[in-house]
């Protein structure tokens, strides 16, 4: 594959498998409950947690621990936190009073399966247990996984995915472009960039203008992933995403398609590719192998 700003028109994406095995290995072993009295909780979120997933955002932060010459091994109490902080935001966001559906992941969604409380529950539970995980089973100097710690509140918060999910929900982003990359910045391009920027901190000692640079590429990536969502709404078969189609049409979502129209957005959605890419090239012109190949995949998949 060659490395260039512009992006190649690849047929077909690969996609790190390895990793996501190793993602999917040790998220299977994670156990919540301790009484029979909360086993049926535990049941819920492990339903939602082990559906599958294509697990972008742990991949994600495995691959950056490669780009930046670190074992990924020594970074997965951070990607199982934040898969199941997504898991979480996944499991509320389609809830009857957020977007209403009915599929997640090829199966029903938790609320369908357990009941509305349940899976409101099942959220709470994976949103705590994930700081859990991470502030007690992170390796690294204190210092740098309270960071870590930090910068995941941050990018989960006001300021990112719930205040995005507020923006969305509640209709009050900014008129215009600007309004509706914010949007999408918060509600889901924060956690990616979390994913990549967290990774950063625990390792504690990276250049800043390295720091700034793989920032600048995991916020272009975040907002790219939304976009490709938006489409894939409009595009893609429930087979194929595992989830429902045309529900930001059926809720009257501002998407970048309903902005832009459907060739519109392509264009965007290519456009941010090419960025993303050239930054990656700039900050990691050694070893961008995976991340490459991961930003090609958020650009071009049909799932
Ligand atoms: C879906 O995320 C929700 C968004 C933020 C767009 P993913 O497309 O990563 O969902 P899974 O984890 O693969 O199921
Ligand atoms: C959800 O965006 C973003 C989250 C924070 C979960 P969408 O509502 O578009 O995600 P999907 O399409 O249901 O996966
Ligand atoms: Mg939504
Ligand atoms: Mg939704
Ligand atoms: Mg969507």
């Amino acid at each position: 594959m060659t490395v260039a700003g512009e992006p190649a028109v690849i047929a077909d994406p690969t996609y790190p498998d390895y990793l996501r095995s190793r993602v999917d290995e040790y998220l299977a072993e994670l156990r919540f409950a301790t009484d029979q009295g909360t086993a049926g909780l535990e049941e819920a979120m492990r339903y939602s947690l082990l559906a599958g997933g294509k697990r972008i955002r742990p991949v994600l932060a495995l691959a950056t621990a490669e780009a930046i010459g670190r074992d990924p091994e020594t970074v997965l109490p951070l990607a199982a936190a934040i898969e199941l902080i997504h898991t979480y935001s996944l499991i509320h966001d389609d809830l009857p009073a957020m977007d209403d559906d009915e599929l997640r992941r090829g199966r029903p969604t938790c609320h369908v399966a357990f009941g509305e409380d349940v899976a409101i529950l099942a959220g709470d539970g994976l949103y705590a247990e994930a700081f859990a995980h991470l502030l007690a089973r992170q390796p690294g100097e204190p210092r740098s996984v309270i960071d870590a710690a930090a910068e995941l509140a941050a990018a989960t918060g006001v300021q990112g995915m719930v205040g995005g999910q507020y923006l969305d929900v509640a209709a009050t982003a900014a008129a215009g472009p600007a309004g509706l990359r914010q949007l999408h910045a918060l509600k889901t391009g924060r956690l990616i960039k979390a994913s990549i920027v967290c990774v950063l901190l625990i390792d504690g000692g990276l250049e800043p203008a390295t720091i700034a640079g793989f920032t600048s590429f995991a916020g272009e990536l975040g907002v790219l992933f939304q976009i490709v969502d938006d489409i894939l709404d409009v595009t893609g078969s429930q087979a194929a995403l595992g989830k429902s189609s045309g529900t930001d049409e059926r809720l009257g979502r501002r998407t970048y398609v309903s902005e832009f129209g459907l060739e519109g957005a392509r264009r965007l959605a290519s456009e941010s590719h090419g960025r993303a890419r050239a930054t990656l090239v700039e900050v990691a012109p050694e070893s961008p192998g995976t991340l490459v190949q991961i930003t090609d995949f958020v650009a071009l998949r049909s799932y």
